[in-house]
């Protein structure tokens, strides 16, 4: 089976990339044994992706994929954007969630959720792949699934957060879905 590294610590993150990237092995870096912090220090979701996709293709010369994600809030000017994980003092899903709605103000607001998708390839190619998933920002949390602010992202269509959506349900619609989609897109071509 081929194998792609992923750039990143976040299990939520790694078990929603290899239940969709099934034809591949992908490794943590924890299996590369990388154990640094990288710095997230962009300005754009891509900037983001393609320094820790960048950082651990160099680290173990293999093929590695990385994902920088986040949510844009309409009424609070598209935040907390690139400082999604890190939007509270405390940087927890909890905190971070209680910002937002504090923000908002009882006030619910359109959203989306973004997933940019990097490779980096061992002979120094880069690509970004982009996905994005649209939907609302409600006024409390509904839902004990998923991670980050799935219990306040609402999806008309289907009437339920995504923290209200199995693993299978939130891999068919996700931001993350659509970028892997197109990363699939292009290693199908290779
Ligand atoms: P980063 O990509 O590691 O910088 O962090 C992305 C942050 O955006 C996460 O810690 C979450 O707070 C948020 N986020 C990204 N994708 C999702 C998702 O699928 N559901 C809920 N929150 C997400």
């Amino acid at each position: 089976m081929k194998e792609l590294v992923l750039a990143s610590n976040n299990k939520h993150k790694q078990k929603e990339i290899q239940n969709i990237l099934t034809d591949y092995k992908i490794l943590t870096l924890e299996d590369i044994g990388f154990f640094d912090e990288i710095e997230e220090d962009g300005n754009t979701f891509e900037e983001n992706s393609l320094k820790k996709a960048k950082v651990i293709s160099k680290f173990c010369k293999k093929d590695t994929i990385a994902d920088d994600s986040g949510l844009c809030i309409e009424y609070l000017n598209n935040e907390p954007g690139v400082y999604s994980a890190r939007y509270s003092k405390e940087a927890t899903d909890e905190a971070n969630i209680e910002k937002v709605l504090k923000k908002l103000s009882g006030k619910k607001s359109p959203a989306k959720f973004i997933s940019v998708i990097s490779l980096v390839k061992c002979s120094g190619e880069e690509y970004t792949f982009r996905g994005e998933a649209e939907g609302m920002i409600i006024t409390e949390k509904i839902g004990t699934n998923g991670f980050g602010y799935d219990p306040i992202f609402y999806v008309k269509e289907l009437d339920k957060t995504y923290a209200q959506l199995n693993d299978e349900e939130k891999n068919a619609i996700s931001h993350r879905k659509k970028a892997l989609t197109l990363l699939c897109d292009y290693l199908k071509k290779e």
